[in-house]
């Protein structure tokens, strides 16, 4: 089983984490304020999910990466060399309304949030739901809840795709960055915020 970790803390990071504790899955979740200041969250999610620093969680053989889009610089950088690990972006290049999207040059987000993890295999995933959904229980709307996901790695995305499954979510394997992280990259992606149910066919 690979171990996880998570920088951010927030209401993405502890969906995640509140994902994982529901599986009873082992997860080490961090924020820029340090392990103390986790504590009640923590205590929230159950035993499988500890609080760490940042290099921890980054330490982790599948890193979530959960933090505003203009908070990726510090929360990414010094980091070591990822040497092949998995990074998974769950952030969009947006900030909170009113605030306007921020201009990444018509670029896929993810290929820049790439370039600040030197070595990782990057898939982007768990961005595309609002928290409340990202956090409610995948059957909650009588199917499975469709998460998309897309990287250049075909095993990393094998992977993630496998823990997408594992916790009860409907995996859509959505390609490559470039072109498929795209579709629901906010803003602008046509895929973003829906919550989409895969019922039975
Ligand atoms: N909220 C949504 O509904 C939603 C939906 C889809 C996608 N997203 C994307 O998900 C990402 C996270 O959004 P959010 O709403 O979860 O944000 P949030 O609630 O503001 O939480 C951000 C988290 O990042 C942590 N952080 C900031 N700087 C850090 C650093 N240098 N090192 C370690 N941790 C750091 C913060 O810790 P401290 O509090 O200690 O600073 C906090 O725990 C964003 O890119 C957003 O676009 C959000």
């Amino acid at each position: 089983m690979s171990s996880i970790g998570i920088i951010g803390a927030g209401e993405i990071g502890g969906a995640i984490a509140r994902q994982l504790a529901r599986l009873h899955i082992a997860a080490t979740l961090s924020n820029s304020r340090g392990p103390e200041s986790l504590r009640e969250l923590v205590a929230t999610l159950g035993p499988t999910i500890t609080a760490g620093t940042r290099e921890e969680a980054a330490s982790k053989d599948i890193v979530f990466v959960s933090v505003g889009w203009l908070r990726l610089p510090a929360a990414l950088g010094g980091l070591p060399d990822f040497g092949g690990r998995i990074v998974v972006d769950t952030n969009n290049p947006m900030q909170r309304p009113p605030l306007p999207p921020i201009d990444v040059g018509g670029r896929a987000s993810s290929s820049i949030v790439a370039e600040m993890v030197p070595g990782a295999r990057l898939v982007k995933a768990f961005n595309h739901h609002f928290e409340r959904n990202m956090a409610a229980h995948p059957a909650r709307d009588g199917g499975r809840r469709v998460l998309f996901y897309a990287g250049d790695d075909v095993a990393a995305k094998a992977t993630v795709g496998a823990l997408i499954e594992r916790l009860g979510f409907f995996g859509v394997d959505m390609g490559d960055i470039e072109v498929g992280s795209r579709t629901f990259q906010a803003p602008g992606g046509p895929l973003i915020a829906h919550n989409f149910v895969r019922t039975d066919p």
